[in-house]
């Protein structure tokens, strides 16, 4: 299909594509859409429909609308020997409950065409557990063949619970009940808002919370962050091989285990940031056998009542993980003395030596202990593993009641501190990796023809804004009535697009490749960084080609252009509206906007300061013929070249590398406003 290879070629460079929908991409979606609404209550949605055809449908008589028969028997005989209660709390942490999730998901992935996935998605919605339901049928969403480029709703509209306090969701439910909207704020679009607050939580004495951590509240509490990190399994879940893993999410990203390092690169350095826009020091290290530097009170809870558990402050790992405990420990030494003897032991009991570029994939994929893993047995799966432990959460009573902690969800893990101290060892191992590569020379890093004038940024400014999101195609309504559209509005980071200008002297007419990263200039204790320490402390917003003019030539770049961060998501409720009125009309086109899965724009940038963050952006333009970021080409580099390896080469004595000061402002909107004018 033409549509699909041009996409692809866009996708390789650009993260946000769109085109036309046809009639039957828009049903198909639409029908994603109505499955994932109101997940706890079957009988509900749309007129109905659905519920019809999942209890007249039977899987056994439909076998051989599967591919793999085999693979939907043992589902179907494990569903009868009984399988996660509905109304119980899921979380893929627990292994049962996960491999009750993996066996749906593949019945899902066998169904031949949509119809079958459509009739097999009917029948889970009503007897299988909500959470599990909506877990495996997103994944399955987004590699299935049937249902290329169809999107599944943010999480936040599935699963609203999950982001926002019981009092807000009460009260959210209690319009939907009521129906009456006349209760709450009407939004001028017609529909009934909720304020919320992040909720600042002074209960000290008895938690014993460090206060300051709660300066980035805004940050561990945002929606489109959490959906990031959400969608970050979901398009690579760890127990899938990448050989079912769809084409779309290989060829638009580097490969797995390299995205696994890169992502918790990426959010650290976002995540530091952060921290020094708030004059928070740095982040605290813990070890296994000492008590925790952090706690966490996430004061939220589950649909049927059961809090998300705590941890105080300075706890240590209760006993009845400590069997875990000893496998976390025994993983992390296997991996060390992998690391000092440079030797990876491969499931044939062969040892592979290490320390070469093309391991880093191999390391991503040991330290998330995916299915892609060089020996899963010996390396077990360390990342979901070290979470769960972290999370403290009680030991459940049955296998049937689990109370997951908030690292047990892959949404709702980074809001716990604890969360960036196992990020931070991560990153850590991989930079004791790298600083055993061999550092690029001077030919490696020089590009003779090019020479970076200058670089002028836009200062950056910062501020909250509030944005609204749908809750109540979570919640429950009452049958049969229209459902009135609930939203909750929250505030959000955001900041003003600016403008680069990157002023570029070429010997001669070439293309190139250019990468734009920001990092901080001074570390938590004021001092400035030097590069051969900071450069791990840079991340990447954008990656480019340019054909460039024998000359000098000016790259004008605006920040909405960046790679590594896509526009906001229309809202459900309007999505679904275009959807369905352009089904009706045939005159109403819909252009169908696709985007990656991964950060909002908004969560690219820090908050910076009211006086303003000193940051630096680094400029770096490399030659194309060896380094193009696209899957499974032989001569690729690593996506974030040259800072992947510590620098030896002072970039000053670089012609095409460059460092620029940039201020980020934090300010309020109105006066923003007023600065836009001014220099518009
Ligand atoms: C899926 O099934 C529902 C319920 O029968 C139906 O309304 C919908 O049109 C179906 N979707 C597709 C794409 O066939
Ligand atoms: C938890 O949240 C509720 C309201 O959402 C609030 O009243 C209560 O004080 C919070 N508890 C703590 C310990 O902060
Ligand atoms: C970039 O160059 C354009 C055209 O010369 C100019 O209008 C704009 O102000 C420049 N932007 C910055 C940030 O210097
Ligand atoms: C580039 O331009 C310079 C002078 O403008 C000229 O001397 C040189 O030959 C040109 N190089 C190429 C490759 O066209
Ligand atoms: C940046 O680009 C976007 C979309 O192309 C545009 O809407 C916006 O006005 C631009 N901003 C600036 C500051 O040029
Ligand atoms: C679509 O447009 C055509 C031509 O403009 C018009 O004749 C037709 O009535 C329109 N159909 C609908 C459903 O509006």
């Amino acid at each position: 299909m033409l549509r699909d290879l041009a996409i692809l070629a866009v996708l390789a460079i650009s993260p946000t594509i769109s085109w036309i929908a046809n009639k039957e991409f828009l049903l198909e979606q639409k029908t994603v859409y109505e499955l994932l609404r109101y997940i706890d209550q079957p009988e509900v949605s749309g007129d109905g429909s659905y519920y019809e055809l999942g209890m007249s449908y039977e899987i056994e008589k439909n076998i051989e609308n599967y591919n793999d028969e085999e693979c939907v028997r043992s589902f179907l005989a494990r569903y009868k020997k009984g399988m996660q209660p509905r109304g119980k709390v899921f979380s893929p942490f627990y292994s049962e409950l996960l491999g009750e999730a993996i066996d749906l998901f593949r019945v899902f992935l066998n169904a031949k065409d949509f119809e079958t996935l459509n009739k097999t998605a009917a029948w889970a919605r009503i007897h299988m557990n909500e959470g599990m339901f909506a877990y495996s049928f997103s994944i399955a969403v987004i590699h299935h063949k049937a249902t290329r480029f169809i999107r599944v709703p943010a999480l936040h509209e599935i699963q609203p619970h999950l982001f926002f306090s019981e009092t807000v969701i009460k009260r959210a439910q209690e319009i939907m009940w009521r129906n009456d909207i006349s209760s709450s704020h009407i939004s001028p679009k017609g529909y009934s808002v909720i304020p919320a607050t992040y909720g600042i939580r002074r209960n000290t004495k008895n938690y014993n919370f460090d206060e300051e951590e709660q300066r980035l509240n805004y940050f561990r509490n945002d929606v489109s962050l959490a959906e990031a990190m959400h969608y970050a399994h979901l398009l690579r879940p760890f127990w899938l091989g990448s050989l079912e893993i769809s084409d779309d999410v290989l060829a638009a990203w580097p490969p797995r285990g390299e995205t696994f390092l890169w992502w918790q690169m990426h959010t650290l350095a976002l995540y530091n940031m952060e921290r020094l826009s708030n004059n928070l020091e740095a982040i605290k290290e813990f070890d296994w056998n000492y008590p925790l530097p952090y706690g966490h009170y996430p004061n939220a809870s589950y649909p049927n009542g059961c809090q998300f558990p705590s941890r105080k402050k300075r706890s240590r790992i209760p006993n009845h993980l400590f069997p875990l405990l000893q496998k976390v420990r025994d993983l992390e030494s296997r991996l060390s003395s992998a690391l000092d003897t440079e030797r990876v032991m491969d499931t044939d009991g062969e040892s592979r030596e290490t320390y070469k570029q093309a391991y880093v994939e191999l390391l991503g994929n040991i330290l998330e202990g995916n299915a892609d893993s060089i020996n899963l047995p010996f390396y077990g799966t360390y990342y979901v593993l070290a979470k769960h432990i972290l999370g403290c959460a009680p030991r459940p009573k049955t296998k049937h009641t689990p109370c997951p902690s908030t690292l047990d969800h892959f949404a709702l893990g980074h809001r716990d501190p604890m969360y960036w101290s196992l990020t931070q060892r991560i990153v850590n191992i991989y930079h004791d990796f790298s600083s055993h590569l061999c550092t690029y020379v001077y030919e490696e890093l020089v590009h003779e023809d090019v020479v970076i004038q200058s670089v002028e940024v836009e200062p950056i400014f910062t501020y909250f804004e509030d944005v609204d999101y749908l809750v109540s195609t979570g919640l429950k309504v009452p049958n049969g009535r229209d459902e009135p559209v609930v939203k909750v509005r929250q505030c959000r980071l955001n900041h003003l697009p600016y403008r680069y200008n990157i002023t570029v002297k070429s010997a001669k007419v070439t293309s190139v490749w250019v990468r734009v990263f920001l990092g901080p200039k001074y570390d938590f204790n004021q001092m400035e960084l030097s590069i051969s320490e900071n450069y791990k402390n840079f991340l990447l917003l954008n990656v480019f080609t340019v054909n460039l003019e024998n000359g000098t030539f000016t790259i004008q770049r605006n920040s909405t252009q960046d790679y590594t961060a896509v526009p906001e998501d229309m809202s459900g409720d309007s999505f679904y509206e275009k959807v369905t009125r352009s089904l009706r009309d045939i005159n109403d086109t819909f252009e169908m906007p696709w985007y990656l899965y991964t950060l909002k724009l908004r969560n690219s940038i820090p908050k910076g300061r009211i006086d303003g963050l000193p940051l630096r952006l680094f400029v770096y333009i490399g030659s194309p013929i060896d380094e193009f970021i696209h899957t499974h080409l032989p001569l690729r580099k690593s996506i974030t070249f040259p800072l992947d390896r510590p620098l030896t080469v002072d970039p000053a004595r670089l012609p095409n590398a460059y460092f620029k000061d940039v201020k980020i402002y934090h300010t309020e909107r109105s006066k923003i406003k007023h600065k836009t004018r001014e220099t518009n």
